[in-house]
């Protein structure tokens, strides 16, 4: 398998599950933060049978880092779906790759199970209303136990996901709400929810009216009016996979459309724009207009792609910029400026306490071009000053994430040293990160190369589990 990029080196998977409390640590973390960083990514449970479609195919790996009173605490765990579960009885893989179109019989692992797809909830990690979820792409995600890290098992979120959720849901943090869209294969092609922060549906599945065509979306940007979506033109077609060409097929002749479906539920508005590709954004939010200015504006800020690369089987794409839009929802218009100098830049981050404000510090993984074309190296963005700074430590680095602390406010991220493959989480003083890390724990097993995480404070409510539904 060591053929396969995304399954050797600082992406090889990791299949040892450990509890190891009391990590060393090179410096000093901060004695002002507390809280768990949690962290999701594809790592198969056993070596793949056929192809190996990333950052999409693989199991779950759930990796959990405690921080408190001057510690570190880490804990992992596979996403045990029942197909996780049916390959350990096995001791081998059974189902197939994303592309490959294989299901087991029955004979292979019984009548509940034959037939199916495995289920991918290693996207992201998401906590709300008491509920832990593992997301997986346009799919139920499961839930953990917060404790443990155990698998309980799919949930539909009280309906909220009954036919699924984008892994990129938003919280409100004014409202508590969590705001989740989801793309389907068949008509209506595209549906929003909304669950409250007492876990209840508030919004059972919806159609997105004027939607003609099944695409490919992977996140959203949510302000204090609208839920923003950029239907990008990368559009499922079965027909040309069954013809033996991709499943995606990029159509930039369409152009990039974007919705602005108000929260309240009124009629969507919708803006016309250039094709490009976007795989996440930072965070977006409403500006009321005046009489100078005009009309209220939606600002957003993602990493725009020219074009999505190798996943609609096309050459990589060349390079990715942070970018500012500017939506007008009333004129239909969008204005677009590109943020900084970095160029090829991902995972983009804001403290998550912004989410539907204006924000000004921003950071996101880049590349600084060296041997490995690993992501190596975190850019940090402050739009207030207009300034950007970056840190370069050396390793293969990952999405970045916001700690509050309760003095002061720090930056963390895993890395991978490429030559020994041995992996640290760094702190990062939030006022200067560029200047290295005030802490370097020292983790006990190599964490994969993998997606996306959550800071949740100490002291987080959990009593309220809602069950599964
Ligand atoms: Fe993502």
């Amino acid at each position: 398998m060591a053929h396969h990029a995304h399954l050797s080196g600082v992406f090889a998977p990791q299949r040892e599950e450990v509890d190891i409390n009391d990590l060393e640590v090179d410096g000093e973390i901060p004695d002002d933060l507390h809280g768990t960083y949690l962290r999701n990514g594809p790592n198969p449970r056993f070596d793949p049978i056929g192809s190996y479609v990333y950052p999409l195919d693989g199991d779950a790996m759930v990796h959990r880092l405690e921080i408190a009173d001057g510690a570190a605490h880490y804990r992992n765990r596979f996403v045990r779906t029942p197909m996780v579960l049916a390959e350990e009885r096995a001791g081998h893989a059974i189902w197939s790759g994303l592309t490959d179109g294989y299901t087991p019989s029955a004979d292979e692992v019984g009548p509940d199970l034959a037939g199916t797809f495995r289920q991918l909830p290693d996207i992201n990690i998401v906590q709300h209303a008491g509920r832990l979820l593992a997301m997986a792409e346009s799919d139920q995600p499961y839930r953990l136990d917060p404790a443990g890290l155990g698998t309980i098992g799919r949930d539909s979120c009280d309906g909220a996901m009954a036919v699924g959720s984008t892994a990129h849901p938003k919280i409100d943090p004014s409202t508590g709400e969590l705001v989740l869209f989801n793309y389907l294969l068949e008509a209506p092609y595209l549906t929003w929810a909304v669950i409250g922060p007492d876990g209840t549906t508030r919004r059972p599945p919806t159609p997105v009216e004027g939607v003609d065509r099944p695409l490919m979306i992977h996140d959203m940007a949510l302000t204090t009016r609208y839920i923003v979506l950029f239907l990008c033109p990368l559009v499922f077609d079965v027909g040309a996979m069954l013809n033996g060409g991709s499943l995606l097929q990029w159509h930039p002749e369409s152009g990039t459309r974007i919705a602005l479906i108000p929260r309240d539920g009124g009629s969507i508005r919708w803006v016309d724009s250039e094709p490009m590709w976007v795989w996440h954004f930072a965070n977006a939010f409403d500006t009321d207009g005046d009489q100078a200015s005009g009309g209220d504006t939606v600002t957003v800020d993602y990493v725009e792609w020219t074009y999505p690369g190798a996943f609609a089987d096309m050459p990589r794409a060349a390079s990715s910029t942070l970018v500012r839009a500017i939506l007008d929802p009333a004129r239909g218009t969008i204005t677009r400026t590109v943020l900084g100098e970095s160029v090829d830049v991902e995972f983009p981050r804001v403290d998550d306490r912004r989410l539907t404000l204006p924000h000004s510090r921003v950071a996101t993984v880049g590349r600084s071009g060296g041997d490995t074309g690993d992501r190596d190296s975190l850019w940090f963005h402050d739009l207030q000053a207009g300034t950007e700074t970056c840190w370069r430590p050396g390793v293969a680095i990952g999405e970045p994430i916001y700690m509050p602390g309760e003095r002061h406010d720090y930056w963390g991220a895993f890395g991978t040293d490429p030559d020994d493959l041995t992996s640290s989480f760094y702190v990062l003083a939030a006022e200067d990160p560029a200047a290295g890390p005030l802490a370097t724990v020292r983790m006990p097993i190599r964490v994969p190369a993998g997606l996306h995480g959550a800071w949740l404070p100490a002291g987080e409510p959990v009593e309220a589990v809602p069950p599964i539904g």
